[in-house]
């Protein structure tokens, strides 16, 4: 079974019971704050998963991409991937363990053929207030597995969420892949790392709530979210060691060989492992939308292409190559995400000049590591504050100047740079952790009236400016708004004017705000706008603001726009290359 296969098998089986496909969601999380990336198929459900109504049902199913970004630099073994496919199944309120359980176990083996034997699960032992899952065992018992198939784990292992602080969360019943292989000590289970196990599914009951005080209270309803790793799965199904040798990264592998001109084998399978995951990642992320920048995720996006690139580098070639890899990756994914093909130029023209501006940065690095060598003549170790630099200023892996200083008869401290390195670590990533400030999906007074402040902002935008004019990121914290929309230059001071004073017109006419489900193909009949890619013969919601905006969005809304009050840009700026940035806030000025 390949990729294409088992999207198609999953969907299929649970649309054959009861679950409309919803379309995978962007890469970027639209209107969240919470989180850089998407990094699971619940995250765009989460209003849903809290009690909204969702246009199209309570059983949900899909593949949604994901990115996960918090061990880039374990890419390169044979299991971490910063992109990868998550199929999902969800019940909004509607069916609970049983069922979900039953689904997984009949999917698996009945569609999938694994043996029962092959199947390893797990359940919530308890914790506080919280009791011990014994209905989720009772259930995996009555469908024939063993007690010594059953393990019991507590809040590290068998329960997930929230995404960010707050959301909702709850206990989850996990099923691994057992290879057969023998236990590696007495205490080994699923949640031992010695490879006998592997996670391919899990289940999460998502019944809780966790609030900023850390507090579980019940939710309106109980869901189901599940999540499959499909590249997991694939590896597993088609018997190879990890993900890069089967048929999902066959055609990127073989390119890779072809450019540089190397095999993959021995030495370069962590080289081209790093190439193809990177170049996947990349090419995915500038489809929906994200451009290299010096913050966030155009952050992430820029480590990834450099990432790519030395390590190209150090394969021995040194030309641009990103562009021609990206044809594969979309020749490889277009028809499964569309929006590939359709951002197919710009994905490549971004690539190739990123690539080429870090290729400039690199020579000048290497400049720079021969000053360095020279001051260093005479010591036994390089010095470790100008080895980091190297690292965090030019890009440098430590394996190349490790390498480079051999040459000239000098060492480097790694585990210095372990520790300068682990350090920079924990301040990125209590960087990283502001991101979540807030919480998943806040769904409070004030970030509502920002929501709406949003769509008035937009139509304005393309009324005062140009109607070309989209969103291409939107971020709503409860203090502001912030919108990203295509612009290649500055906004003027007095159009900044215009478009206040028609939110504020708009805000003073109080108008109703009206929300209404229709088929997508009705709301692009209306013109209704909205970055939502490929979701034909879905129900979506269309937010209507009197004769002012009409546009697909999710939602939360005010009823009227009065209770905006008014509305204030605070800040206008560039963000990336033909991309422009507007801050703005809501309430009383005067
Ligand atoms: N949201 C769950 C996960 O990501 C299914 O594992």
């Amino acid at each position: 079974m390949d990729a294409e296969e088992l999207r198609s098998a999953y969907i299929e089986f649970f649309k054959e019971r009861g679950h409309a496909q919803i379309a995978s969601a962007s890469l970027v999380p639209e209107n969240d704050p919470t989180v850089l990336f998407t990094t699971a198929g619940m995250h765009p459900l989460v209003p849903y998963l809290l009690g909204e109504r969702h246009p199209m049902g309570k059983r949900l199913v899909n593949c949604q991409k994901c990115i996960r970004t918090g061990d880039i630099d374990d890419v390169g073994d044979s299991s971490h991937l910063t992109f990868f496919e998550m199929l999902g199944n969800w019940s909004l309120g509607d069916y609970f363990k049983k069922e979900s359980i039953g689904f997984s176990h009949e999917f698996l083996i009945g569609v999938l053929g694994f043996k029962p034997d092959q199947l390893a699960v797990t359940a919530f032992e308890g914790s506080g207030s919280i009791p011990r899952d014994g209905e989720t065992a009772d259930i995996w018992r009555s469908l024939g597995m063993r007690d010594d198939q059953i393990f019991f784990y507590g809040m590290k292992d068998n329960w997930w969420g929230p995404a960010g602080i707050t959301g909702p969360c709850g206990p989850d019943t996990e099923i691994f892949y057992d290879n057969g292989q023998p236990k590696c000590c007495e205490g080994c289970g699923p949640s031992c790392h010695c490879g006998k196990y592997t996670e391919i599914w899990n289940n999460v009951f998502m019944e809780y709530f966790k609030d900023e005080k850390g507090n579980y209270t019940p939710l309106k309803q109980k869901n189901v979210d599940t999540g499959m790793g499909l590249e997991r799965v694939i590896r597993i199904l088609q018997g190879v060691p990890s993900v890069y040798e089967s048929t999902i990264f066959r055609n990127l592998i073989d390119g890779i060989a072809e450019v540089s001109g190397k095999v993959y084998e021995n030495e370069n399978i962590r080289m081209f492992r790093i190439i193809a995951d990177h170049v996947r990642a990349a090419t995915f992320m500038l489809a929906d939308g994200v451009m290299p920048a010096k913050i966030g995720r155009g952050y992430i996006l820029r480590r990834l292409i450099r990432r790519a690139s030395r390590y190209m580098s150090q394969l021995g070639y040194d030309e641009a190559f990103m562009a021609d890899l990206a044809e594969i990756v979309i020749a490889d994914y277009g028809d499964a995400y569309p929006e590939l093909r359709k951002n197919e130029k710009i994905t490549k023209m971004a690539l190739a000049g990123e690539e080429n501006k870090f290729r400039k940065t690199l020579r000048k690095g290497l400049r720079h590591f021969d000053g360095m060598a020279t001051g260093n003549e005479g010591r036994e170790f390089m010095d470790g504050e100008q080895v980091f630099k190297l690292y965090d200023t030019y890009g440098f892996p430590i394996e190349l100047t490790a390498e480079l200083a051999k040459e000239r008869g000098l060492k480097v401290d790694l585990a210095d740079f372990e520790s300068r390195f682990k350090e920079h670590q924990d301040k990125s990533r209590s960087g990283a952790e502001q991101t979540f400030k807030g919480g998943l999906a806040d769904h409070g007074e004030a970030t509502t009236r920002l929501h709406t402040a949003t769509h008035l902002l937009d139509s304005a935008l393309r009324r005062v400016i140009d109607p070309n004019i989209t969103q291409r990121g939107s971020n709503i914290t409860a203090e502001r708004l912030r919108f990203d929309f295509n612009l290649d230059r500055k906004v003027t001071p007095e159009e900044i004017a215009q478009i206040e004073k028609l939110v504020n017109d708009a805000i003073k006419a109080d108008l109703p705000v009206i929300c209404e489900e229709m088929p997508y193909e009705e709301a692009k009949k209306r013109n209704a706008i909205g970055v939502f890619g490929d979701k034909y013969g879905e129900k979506v919601k269309v937010y209507t603001i009197g004769g002012v905006s009409c546009e697909i969005c999710g939602g939360p809304h005010v009823k009227q726009t009065g209770e905006l009050q008014g509305f204030k840009i605070t800040k206008e700026e560039s963000s990336a290359a033909g991309i422009r940035r507007i801050r703005a806030v809501v309430g009383k000025f005067n």
